[in-house]
């Protein structure tokens, strides 16, 4: 059976290593091994509810294409493109706007987390909430459902866009007929809250990140940044803590495995929190440091990702045309 995947990421800020192991690398891991085109994008419209800065908003459109690239997408078998250049993804929005319950979208959460701290604050409730925010679950659904998408990656703090996108291709399909297939997301256990350096999930909102490919300097700064306890070298460490959790991710051995001199097979923590630093640093640029070279090399050359991106928008538009036949058909235009 055919198993459309799609998944997009907002440019607003810098990519960072949660945005990396809960969503691109397990994305892309997916489209290459299978033979079905995926479909990635560059949600450049979703990120206009925030950024009103042309300059940044460039900026970071520029950094996270490169980053989708840098990162293994092969732009031959996936369609690679720009939310914008794919304008059958407003109409079907509008669409769904008729079908989607107002209360839906009171629900959701950027939105309910924008009340609650304006309330809390004593201001009006919807002060500096614009309707591409309260619209923002719509406008996904559209992303997800103009491609008849099954699955789509995402990290845990997407879970409810996913679901809110079903649950209104459900609703077309109930009062149209059977016209849309209902997404799922695709959220992996190991990788769905990556924590940052404050322990809290890694996001550009709590300023916490580590960016992906800044170079081994920043690197190395932002890893020692990452709060430790003042216990002596040789007392064992918490297993759990982020420094553990987070060298998993990139290297096999565990760092527990590393700091086991003994070589008796029993894991061992005892290791001093500098020297795990230094080893979480090895390990993570030692990963990622092939990819840097193409995503500097990319944002050198970018004209060349204009190009693919303009490709991958010549066909996803073709797919996208398609659908919208079948949904105007679907509702009497
Ligand atoms: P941010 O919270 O930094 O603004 P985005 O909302 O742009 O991140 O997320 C882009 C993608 O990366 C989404 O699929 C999201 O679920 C995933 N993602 C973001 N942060 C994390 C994290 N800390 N752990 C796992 N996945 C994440
Ligand atoms: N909301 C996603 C983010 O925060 C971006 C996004 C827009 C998306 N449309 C999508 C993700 C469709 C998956 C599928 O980055």
């Amino acid at each position: 059976m055919k198993q459309n995947i799609l998944t997009g990421i907002k440019c607003t800020g810098t990519p960072h290593i949660g945005n990396y192991l809960g969503m691109f690398r397990p994305a892309i891991d997916r489209a290459n091994s299978t033979d079905v085109p995926s479909f990635f994008f560059i949600a450049n419209y979703h990120a206009l509810n925030q950024v009103k800065c042309v300059k940044e908003l460039r900026q970071s459109i520029k950094e996270v294409a490169c980053t989708w690239l840098a990162c293994g997408l092969d732009p031959k078998k996936s369609a690679f493109y720009m939310q914008s250049d794919v304008p059958e993804v407003f109409e079907l929005a509008t669409i769904f706007t008729n079908v989607t319950a107002k209360g839906l979208m009171n629900r959701a959460h950027a939105y309910k987390a924008a009340v609650q701290s304006n309330t809390e604050a004593g201001r009006d409730a919807d002060e500096d909430v614009n309707m591409g925010l309260y619209n923002y679950p719509i406008l996904m659904a559209a992303d997800i459902i103009l491609f008849d998408t099954e699955f789509v990656p995402v990290g845990q703090d997407q879970k409810q866009h996913v679901e809110i996108a079903a649950d209104i291709a459900k609703s077309f399909n109930a009062v149209f007929g059977q016209t849309l297939v209902v997404p799922k997301e695709l959220i992996r256990k190991e990788v769905a809250i990556i924590p940052g350096l404050d322990g809290r999930k890694m996001s550009k909102s709590y300023n916490n990140t580590i960016p992906l490919f800044c170079d081994e300097a920043e690197l190395l700064k932002c890893i020692k940044r990452i709060t430790t306890d003042s216990s002596a070298p040789d007392a064992p460490k918490d297993p759990n803590h982020l420094i553990f959790q987070l060298f998993k991710h990139f290297s096999s051995p565990s760092l527990e495995e590393v700091a086991s001199r003994s070589g008796d097979g029993v894991l061992d923590t005892r290791i001093g929190w500098g020297e795990a630093k230094q080893k979480l640093f090895e390990a993570i640029n030692t990963a990622i440091k092939p990819m840097r070279e193409r995503y500097n090399y990319l944002m050198a050359n970018y004209s060349e990702v204009e190009k693919i991106l303009t490709d991958g928008a010549v066909r996803a538009r073709k797919v996208a045309q398609e659908t919208l036949v079948r949904v105007r058909k679907a509702i009497g235009v």
